[in-house]
């Protein structure tokens, strides 16, 4: 009896508090409900129309511990939304086992955003693209029986909706839907997919008009948006990509808002390649042009870029850095002046967002090139103007009659609150520029190395898991558990075919490694990752030969149509072993054995924790060996700067801090530019901004810095373990702090200057000129005219100061007047921190 009334109180309580924990949570969610919807064009957010700025931050892209300060200075620049992929491969790298931990713990990821009081975009895919490894499909599905990427086949389709279903249920469970009263505000599904649907047919329309009504049939309560799909079916919204938004272009329903999902801010960077930037100018005129014409929501592709961890680099060839040139760099540290000039930007958008919203605007042509347009909010009588110069190399004077006169740029717009009074210019930059640099450690700089030589052994003697008498494709014989694929076999020599011989290989693989009876006899790689021919003389001998093909991966394709069909690794060959008198012994349909990964890999060597393995050798450090393992301990460098390991003198291969994957490295993947264009050290912003122009850095490294987030590194004796599979020198590799050294400003008469150095005091002013100066930050050079009062001038104001902001005038440096009206005066300022 007594247990009885117990248990019926306790079950009482229970139920009451359950009760009150729903109803209590229910109100939260009711409280914070926000209703998204859409008409005439116009995005509602509880009925209100609204003007958003949106970035993009991937997760898996940084480290958990980043993100708040990530997100918080994407608040800081004047974003409203945080957009992110989901990444499938990260999240289910086997079927049906799943991983929402540590840096891809997305959910927690949209709390940051939600506490910042920021909305998000949930772009689930689940096919991203995004330079991700195989487009962020996991490898598994490629092998699953009768499947068929992105089109209508029942294999692709099922798993699709399995993981869109299981991702949008997470969300859902976390209250993280805005009519749930969390930030996320518009839901993707598929990618561009419009782009690449001709060559499926009627299959390819099929499967989008199902990836549509699959993704409707959630019921999440607030639009699907798909990108690049002009003939996405209602309710979807079709949004565009581009550098640019297409003056244009209209979605495929009067109803739907015009959002642009990637404006893209400069570019990727791949292998061998060199460097992309695009100017602050440029990026602020195309955001202007896009308000100017009827847009509602822009995201920015990437506001972060960051990092491609471990093997999570897409192809061909994209490289470990995934700074993107963005406005918070790989690091997290603000690219100036990108970052602060898109900040007034979204200032000055936002203090026009009540009229904006409302899209009631005409176009008025003043001259050739130049449009005014005023937006007019019909119920305040309030009007807005953005006024744009498109020619590329005519700066005007714009006569708006009794609104004013306006100097407008090249390539440039002006937004004029009530249609007289200029308050922003998308070419006139008065923010500072940053020049970072990586400072030395001041904890270590001397490393021991110890090292351990990749055990060949097995793959020498040909000695694999499995045999097959033929080349296989290697994604599909490793499911991408390692980069590294051997191919074995051996082959009867007699006399009559002689000793010498050619080794040609015709390799789909990025990478090739070739050992002939165990001995190495060279390596090759593809220029541009779309495969290549090895050929190599190699000495044979009378009997039987053993050959071991060692084939790498360097990311597999992320973009195209049937993009997860292209071959990778010595698939089909032909192998063949070319003697005298060109006779060939082609061994493509000998018997092959195989064997996934290094041995290394399976033992763990990258982590010393795990590895049951722990013998490193101190002694002899082999330099330039190929295949070879090593290992140092290094203490973190003091301070919270970003931390980078410079891998300069080493080859090719992967990277651990503390077991932590920290990407592939290949430093002496010199960039180049690519065939029939040109590097240049200097930006232009006017003019159409393309895949080719603006790109710096030839002649080096395409990647010599790898990111060694700080959450890697602890405050003892940390762990950095290399495998180098070309030869390289460890030597000289040393940690570094990425910090901002000087600071520039380059600003036009009337507007003001503000100097900071992050914190730390002005502790020179190098160089000042007022008058019309030549070169850029880190290179300044005097033009015709200066005032020479300048340098005493900034020494003045900014000189032990943590800032300092300057009146750029002609009064300010001691001239009467500006001499010429038409071409207004530039102040040129360089500042060490
Ligand atoms: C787009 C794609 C993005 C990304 C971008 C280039 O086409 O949607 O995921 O790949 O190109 O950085």
């Amino acid at each position: 009896m007594m247990e009885y009334s117990w248990r019926r109180e306790m079950l009482l309580f229970l139920g009451l508090s359950l009760l009150l924990c729903f109803s209590t949570s229910l109100l939260l969610a009711h409280a914070a409900a926000t209703q998204i919807t859409y008409d005439n064009g116009q995005l509602l957010i509880n009925g209100e129309p609204r003007i958003l700025i949106s970035g993009s931050i991937h997760y898996p892209r940084s480290t958990a511990e980043m993100w708040p300060d990530l997100i918080q200075k994407a608040k800081e620049g004047g974003l409203d939304v945080i957009e992110t992929y989901i990444f499938w491969d990260v999240h289910e790298p086997h079927r049906r086992e799943y991983n929402f931990e540590g840096n891809v713990n997305f959910v927690k990821f949209f709390k940051i955003v939600q506490e910042a009081g920021l909305y998000g975009i949930l772009r689930i895919g689940p096919y991203v693209c995004a330079e991700w490894n195989y487009g962020g499909l996991p490898m598994w599905l490629h092998n699953i029986p009768g499947i068929e990427f992105r089109t209508d086949n029942q294999a692709y389709k099922d798993e699709m909706q399995i993981f869109t279903t299981k991702i949008v249920d997470m969300a859902k469970q976390a209250n993280l839907f805005a009519p749930q009263g969390g930030p996320i505000i518009l839901a993707q599904i598929e990618n561009e997919y419009g782009d690449v649907m001709g060559p499926y047919g009627e299959a390819g329309v099929r499967y989008m008009q199902w990836s549509a009504k699959m993704a409707e049939s959630q019921n999440i309560g607030i639009p699907w948006i798909m990108c690049q799909q002009e003939n996405a079916p209602q309710p979807m919204i079709n949004t565009e990509n581009g550098f640019y938004g297409k003056w244009d272009w209209k979605p495929n329903n009067p109803k739907s808002p015009k959002m642009w999902t990637e404006n893209w801010i400069a570019s990727f960077r791949s292998w061998g390649l060199p460097a992309r930037h695009r100017a602050a100018e440029d990026v602020a005129y195309a955001v202007a042009r896009f308000f100017q014409n009827g847009g509602v929501l822009q995201n920015y592709y990437m506001y972060h870029g960051g990092t491609n961890f471990g093997r999570t680099a897409g192809g061909p060839y994209i490289a470990t850095t995934y700074d993107y040139d963005a406005p918070l760099d790989e690091y997290g540290i603000l690219n100036q002046p990108k970052w602060g000039h898109l900040k007034q930007l979204h200032e000055a958008i936002k203090s026009a967002e009540k009229i904006l919203a409302k899209l009631s605007s005409t176009h008025k042509d003043i001259q050739n090139n130049v449009t005014l347009t005023t937006f007019m909010n019909n119920s305040t009588r309030k009007s807005f103007c953005f006024l744009s110069n498109i020619d590329p190399k005519l700066d005007v004077n714009a006569d708006l009659g009794k609104n004013g006169k306006y100097f407008l740029p090249a390539w440039s717009v002006s937004l004029l609150s009530d249609c007289n009074k200029e308050i922003y210019n998308t070419a006139k930059v008065s923010t500072q520029t940053y020049l970072k640099t990586n400072k030395p450690s001041n904890v270590d700089t001397q490393f021991n190395w110890e090292w351990k030589a990749e055990p060949l052994n097995d793959a020498l003697n040909g000695m694999g898991s499995s045999t097959a008498n033929k080349l296989l494709e290697q994604k599909a014989t490793t499911v991408d558990a390692s980069d590294y694929l051997w191919y074995m076999t051996s082959v009867n020599i007699d006399n009559s075919f002689g000793k010498k011989a050619i080794l040609h290989v015709n390799t789909t693989g990025h990478v090739l490694h070739a050992y002939v009876n165990k001995k190495r006899i060279g390596s090759d790689w593809s220029s541009d990752g779309k495969g290549f021919v090895f050929e190599k003389p190699v000495t044979l001998k009378e009997g039987i030969n053993h050959l071991s093909l060692l084939s790498a991966t360097v990311g597999y394709k992320n973009y195209g149509s049937f993009y997860d069909m292209v071959p990778n690794g010595i698939v089909g060959g032909p192998v063949q072993l070319i003697g005298n008198g060109n006779v060939t012994k082609d061994l493509s349909s000998n018997e092959w054995s195989y064997k996934i990964g290094l041995n290394g890999e399976h033992e763990k060597f990258y982590d010393d924790k795990l590895s049951q393995n722990q013998i490193w050798s101190l002694e002899a450090l082999p330099l330039k060996k190929p295949m070879t393992w090593y290992k140092t301990t290094f203490k973190a460098p003091s301070g919270s700067d970003p931390v980078v390991v410079d891998l300069l003198g080493m080859g090719k291969g992967h990277a651990w801090a503390n077991g932590q994957g920290i990407g592939r490295f290949w430093p002496t993947m010199i960039a180049k530019a690519p065939q029939g264009t040109e590097c240049s050290d200097t930006c232009d912003y006017r003019g159409q901004f393309h895949d080719t122009n603006c790109m710096p850095d030839c002649g080096l490294p395409s990647q010599r810095w790898y990111h060694v987030p700080r959450s890697f590194l602890n405050n003892g004796d940390n762990t950095l373990i290399l495998f180098e599979e070309m030869g390289g020198n460890p030597t000289q590799i040393n940690f570094k702090t990425v910090t901002v050294g000087k600071v520039c400003g380059n600003a036009l008469e009337g507007s003001i200057l503000e100097l900071s150095c992050k914190g730390s005091k002005i502790s020179d002013v190098e160089f000042a000129t007022f008058g019309d100066h030549q070169g850029k930050c880190g290179s300044f050079k005097k033009g015709s005219s200066d005032a020479p009062d300048t340098l005493s001038v900034l020494l003045k104001a900014c000189l032990g100061k943590v800032s300092c902001s300057i009146n750029v005038s002609a009064a300010t440096f001691g001239l009467s007047s500006s001499n010429s009206a038409t071409t207004p005066k530039r102040l040129a300022v360089q500042a060490v921190c």
